[in-house]
């Protein structure tokens, strides 16, 4: 309720605006459009909180909200709610590419100003809150205002925020977690435990509470900001815990400031996770203008060899990126219709410890055996274009350095996608200060969230996409810089190769409820020698060769890669038809069934076209699954080319057991699905009239 010096004495005034007060906190409440999310803001004892309920039950218990600054007074206590505003939208919106191409945004937003007193100079922030069916989002903004400007030209450090996600039951509430602060950055094995005994967490986490409810913690828009990790107080009591600066500061801003969206996906099913588009409607519409030459697909690449020790990024005798390499690998995508050959280790940086050596890499300097002009118009002959390769191991500022020349190079030569990599351990990013002092910062601090976004933008100016390894987490960016096109940020299938363990056999049946929330990831699937080292070595894919290529409708993302050594497709071309098939853009996507952890499924139509795909994979049970195809088109039959575990399947001992089959199938049939352990299936329904 806004308050007004209009002809009123002053007491009166101040009595009015004591009323409005306490009117407004017992009243500061907005629900879902389906009503089933109900959020309360409130101000009692002077310390903004709120709380949660989902079908009329707690979900959040009264949690805090708050910023701490440095040196000025912040946000933290006796502070008073002093005015509100509602509104509501409902639109769609398109995406250039993705799992969808249209994007309801249906929500109704509360906008709560909390100040230390009534008066309109007092120190203040708005807290903006938007409820969807599928979860809630808020942030703080803070206005210019004289009392914090006078600091420091209106520069503020934050030291802490105090956001708090209160989970009732603790004792009850299973969660799935990876570690923050640690030195493998997200590349973890996710933990499945109750939440009492889990310590400080990377977002997206994703928890199942004791009355069946689904909920999964995350932020949207993380720009010029530090990520968010939570790290558990009490039991049940996750505090927002910033990612520091090598000096401490949480997060170095500029009055009028931001935060990112803190988000909570809320669903009564584990699919209501999956089929939630709360991040990408808590971020920016595209900043980009026209964007068509972002281009997704599948790739090969000089890539699998390096991690299996058959070639090597460093100079030699068994140097991966050759002329004459590449140039087999362009044949082969050209012959399959894929559009894109990376190429790793092309540059002058790798020989000896390239882990520990990132100064010296250059990003213009070919080696000898590789010649990029000869190269690039190969490719442009054949339709298929080169993928560029910028690994920093986390030596940022030499990077930044040579990244307009590097990105100028490429765009010369056709080059249109660009993987890069931070392979450095946690904390340990290198950035050389203004005085020219090294300081290690992490990967997920607010220097590298800015790091990350200056290579999509400077990429962009050149209308390359960038498919960042080692990345900060995603955050829904892509809707902003649809150049952005895929990350890593959680354990790829290069475990397999050499991880200590490898992936387990549930890894790609948590992803999807956790990291792939977050947004699409270069996973890298469509290994088919499933044991380069036998079937009996610890490191080999654990998983049948079905459910490898279930991985490509799973695990979306809008470029995928054909990861496997190209003799390999060789040995199993039936198979292989259904990579060759499956595409890597989406005019719709449902998520079908799924627990986290146990096992998913997924219906996903192709863009342009009437076919759909499905895709479903186990964990290390065995799992009998019965689909029905309610998702196809009423008025159509379709050719379901199956791709199934064999009878006898089993990824231990008989991973390349498969059926392929055909059947004619529609609208209304039920399809039995019989996953073997560590099983998949995948399928295209080719529509037939
Ligand atoms: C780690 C990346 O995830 C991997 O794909 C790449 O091959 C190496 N870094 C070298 O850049
Ligand atoms: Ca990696």
């Amino acid at each position: 309720m806004t308050i007004k010096a209009t002809f009123i004495g002053r007491s009166i005034l101040l009595c009015s605006a004591l009323i409005s007060l306490n009117l407004a906190a017992e009243t500061l409440k907005v629900a879902s459009p389906d009503g089933n999310i109900v959020f309360h803001v409130s101000d009692d004892n002077g310390l903004p909180g709120y709380r949660i309920d989902f079908r009329g039950k707690e979900v959040i218990s009264p949690s805090a909200l708050g910023l701490e600054f440095k040196g000025v007074e912040g946000f933290v206590r006796d502070l008073k709610i002093t005015d509100h505003k509602k509104t509501q939208q409902d639109s769609t919106w398109e995406q250039p590419w993705g799992e969808r191409r249209l994007v309801r945004d249906q929500h109704n937003e509360l906008t709560v100003t909390f100040a230390r007193t009534e008066k309109k100079s007092s120190n203040h922030f708005t807290l903006r809150v938007r409820v969807f069916n599928d979860g809630i989002g808020f942030r703080y903004e803070v206005p210019q205002q004289k009392k914090l400007a006078d600091n420091r030209q209106g520069k503020i450090d934050i030291i802490d925020e105090k956001t708090t996600f209160s989970l009732p039951t603790p004792e009850q509430t299973k969660t799935w977690w990876i570690p923050s602060r640690g030195w493998n950055r997200y590349e973890y094995l996710y933990n499945t435990t109750m939440l009492d005994v889990v310590d400080r967490v990377h977002t997206p986490v994703t928890f199942k509470s004791s009355t069946g409810v689904h909920l999964s913690i995350h932020e949207a828009a993380l720009v010029d900001y530090a990520a968010m990790t939570l790290d558990q107080q009490r039991n049940g009591v996750l505090k927002a815990d910033l990612t520091p600066w090598s000096d401490g500061v949480r997060v170095k801003t500029q009055l009028p400031f931001k935060t990112p969206w803190r988000t909570i996906q809320i669903a009564a099913e584990a699919t209501g996770l999956l089929n939630s588009d709360l991040i990408l409607n808590l971020n920016e519409p595209n900043k980009l203008g026209d964007v068509s030459w972002v281009e997704p697909g599948k790739y090969v690449g000089i890539w699998w060899g390096m991690h299996v020790g058959t070639a090597t990024w460093g100079s030699g005798e068994k140097h991966g990126a050759t002329t004459a390499e590449t140039k087999r690998h362009m044949d082969f995508a050209a012959q399959h219709g894929f559009s894109g050959v990376l190429v790793e280790g092309w540059n002058i940086g790798w020989d000896g410890d390239w882990y520990a050596n990132g100064d010296i890499f250059s990003f213009t300097k070919p080696y000898p055996d590789f010649n990029l002009p000869e190269i690039t118009v190969y490719g442009k002959s054949k339709g298929v274009r080169l993928i560029g390769h910028h690994e920093t191991s986390g030596a940022v500022t030499n990077y930044k350095n040579q990244m307009a020349d590097a990105f100028d190079l490429y765009q010369q030569h056709n080059v249109a996608q660009v993987k890069t990599g931070y392979v450095a351990d946690g904390g340990k990013i290198k950035r050389i200060d203004e005085q020219g002092i090294v300081r290690n910062e992490w990967h997920d601090g607010q220097f590298m969230v800015g790091e990350y976004l200056r290579s999509v933008t400077e990429a962009a100016k050149r209308k390359i996409s960038i498919n960042t390894h080692e990345p900060i987490k995603d955050t829904g960016l892509r809707r902003t810089y649809p150049n952005w096109i895929a990350r890593e940020g959680a354990r790829g299938q290069e475990y397999n190769a050499w991880g200590s363990p490898p992936n387990s056999a549930e890894h790609t049946a948590i992803l999807p409820f956790t990291r792939m929330l977050s947004g699409p990831m270069d996973y890298t699937p469509g290994i088919f020698d499933l044991a380069p080292y036998g079937l009996a070595a610890e490191n080999r894919v654990r998983s049948t060769l079905a459910k490898e290529l279930s991985l490509y409708v799973v695990l979306y993302s809008p470029i995928q890669m054909v990861a496997d050594l190209l003799e390999n497709y060789e040995k199993h071309t039936d198979a292989f038809q259904f990579i060759r098939d499956v595409p890597t853009d989406w005019e719709e996507s449902r998520a079908l069934a799924g627990e986290v952890g146990d096992y998913v499924v997924f219906a996903r139509k192709e863009r342009a076209g009437e076919d759909w795909y499905l895709g479903a994979l186990t964990d290390e049970d065995a799992r009998k699954l019965s689909v029905s195809l309610d998702f196809l088109s009423p008025d159509k039959n379709y050719e379901a080319q199956i791709y199934r575990d064999g009878p006898d399947a089993d990824w231990k001992t008989n991973p390349y057991a498969m059926v392929i089959e055909k059947k004619t199938m529609k609208r209304g049939d039920t399809l039995q699905l019989d996953l073997a352990t560590s099983g998949g299936a995948a399928i295209r329904f080719k529509a037939l009239d």
